[in-house]
């Protein structure tokens, strides 16, 4: 998708499709005002009226969509689409308004998913182009512009790679039309931003959406590789022979019941005349697939398991923004890729495994394989310098039974990690729960024989696998983030569409952002 600013007035635009967004302001009347605190008998029967605004004041828009706004089509509810063809006044050969929702709720969150809603109701239109107009947004222009593009990105990809009837529906160019006078270089520099952010947050998603067989261990290094070259990142890949040597027992008794080879991606991005400290460390759950091991799953739903590698690829789409973002801060990506397979060769359940911090694990269960891969990738990266950890994972089912589908869950040792985390959620719009990591949880995962149990028993599932982390990171400020619920979406939304859903990838490059010094 091509993207270009311009500075007009709405009416003069040329374009397929004219995009602009309207608030609800309707007030809710009581049903019956009989029964109200101020016991009015009359007007039982008021309905609400739609109060549509538009979040740009414009006349000439105003104008054409009278007609529609009398009739009570357009309500500015959230993500409403009403289209109109050959719009009296402007020279675009279409109009579309889109619901933004609430006037008071209306933040970066409502323009993503309004952008994201005009582009999915366009697509199966064939309409390949269209302009939006930027809105007045409380944190002003260049906070709408960055987050209008991102949505629309987002909103343009389908996971339907493989259907062989599979129509080529992209909207290939976008118009971002800015008022005139104002500032075009910040624009143009935000829109460059959402435009780097979305394409990595579907690199993420296509990544995810590939199932297993096209997606080894190998093969997504090579992918992870491929995108090191193209953005000037150095991208170092590590086999068996080096994941043995390193020590790393808990990522290797995890990827030795598979016949495909695992992979360690380390992907860093060092900018010349950034700071010696921080060095952030990215480390992602990679795994292609999860069988359950010998503790293997049941056949319902086991599909699904080709996005346990969710983590992993959120950190290589991270890192691609990274590249091309250029913070002044280091950064070093890490995934663990393997699968967890059973066969004669894999870990059984009493296996004794010693991680590369020389921690033992006693393993209770061969389906708790991604905490294993993580202890090792979480020391590694410490041992690389990483003064700061963030891991991302589809770790647990408990944290889908405790959040759902609308959050993802995050674990923080360290107050002030945590500050620069929730920083980027305010920029990012995604959704995270913090969750505990009290140290009783820890008592749940001790074992009679080693150091640790790879897990703690029934409850508190999502809490024991983050405790089980923390023994890797030990006083590394860190934080967790378990997106088992939210790395793939169950159903379609009127902004994107089912599947990959590349949560964390927003937020991961607000983090990284968070540090550069000024900011
Ligand atoms: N990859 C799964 C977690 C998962 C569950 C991701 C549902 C996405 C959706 C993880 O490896 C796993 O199997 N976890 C087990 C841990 C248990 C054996 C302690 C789980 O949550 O059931
Ligand atoms: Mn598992
Ligand atoms: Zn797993």
């Amino acid at each position: 998708m091509d993207t270009r600013l311009i500075a007009a007035s709405p009416a003069e635009v040329e374009t397929e499709c004219l995009v602009v967004f309207a608030l609800d302001h309707s007030v809710k009347e009581p049903a019956n005002r009989s029964l109200s605190s101020k016991g009015l008998g009359s007007n039982s029967n008021i309905k609400d009226k739609p109060e549509p605004h538009l979040t740009v004041k414009d006349a000439a828009i105003e104008k054409a969509i009278a007609d529609l706004v009398a009739s009570g089509e357009v309500t500015g509810k959230a993500f409403e689409t009403v289209l109109l063809h050959r719009p009296q006044g402007l020279k675009a050969k279409r109009l579309m308004v889109v619901g933004a929702g609430k006037a008071k709720s209306f933040t970066h969150a409502e323009v993503r998913k309004a952008a994201g809603s005009a582009i999915r109701a366009l697509k199966p239109k064939m309409i390949k182009s269209c302009a939006f107009i930027v809105p007045d947004l409380a944190t002003g222009a260049e906070d709408a512009v960055r987050t209008m593009v991102e949505g629309a990105l987002v909103a343009d990809f389908d996971p339907d790679t493989y259907r062989s009837d599979r129509k080529d529906l992209s909207v290939k160019e976008i118009t971002v039309v800015a008022p005139s006078g104002s500032d075009q270089g910040k624009l143009q520099d935000a829109l460059t931003q959402g435009r780097v952010i979305g394409e990595s947050q579907n690199f993420t998603r296509e990544l995810v959406n590939e199932p297993s067989n096209r997606l080894t261990p190998t093969m997504l290094a090579d992918r992870a590789k491929e995108m090191c070259d193209t953005v000037g990142l150095k991208c170092e890949l590590m086999g068996p022979d080096k994941i043995k040597e390193l020590k790393m027992g808990a990522f290797w008794s995890v990827a030795q019941g598979s016949d495909e080879e695992p992979r360690l991606i380390v992907m860093r991005y060092e900018p010349e005349g950034a700071p010696e400290k921080p060095v952030l460390g990215l480390i992602g759950k990679g795994i292609t697939f999860d069988t359950g091991g010998i503790s293997i799953k049941p056949a319902d739903g086991m599909e699904k398991m080709k996005y346990d590698m969710a983590g992993g690829a959120a950190m290589i789409g991270a890192m691609r923004a990274i590249a091309l973002l250029k913070p002044q801060v280091k950064v070093i990506g890490i995934v663990c890729a393997s699968e967890n397979m059973p066969s004669g060769k894999a870990q059984k359940p009493g296996d004794v495994q010693i991680a590369m911090s020389g921690k033992s694990i006693e393993i209770i269960n061969t389906d708790a394989e991604g905490r294993l891969v993580l202890a090792d990738g979480l020391f590694y990266a410490r041992t690389l310098g990483c003064t700061h950890l963030i891991d991302a994972a589809t770790l647990t089912g408990a944290c889908v039974v405790a959040l759902g589908y609308a959050n993802a869950g995050v674990f923080a040792n360290d107050e002030d990690a945590y500050q620069h985390f929730t920083t980027a959620l305010k920029r990012s719009g995604e959704k995270f729960w913090r969750l505990p990591l009290d140290q009783e949880y820890l008592d749940q995962i001790r074992s009679n024989i080693a150091d640790l149990m790879n897990t703690g028993g029934r409850w508190g599932g999502a809490s024991t696998a983050a405790v089980f982390l923390k023994e890797f990171v030990d006083d590394t400020p860190w934080l967790h983030l378990d997106i088992a619920g939210t790395a793939w979406m169950e159903d379609n939304k009127s902004w994107i569409a089912k599947g990959p859903s590349g949560i964390g990838v927003r937020s991961l490059i607000e983090f990284v952002r968070s540090f550069e010094i000024g900011k």
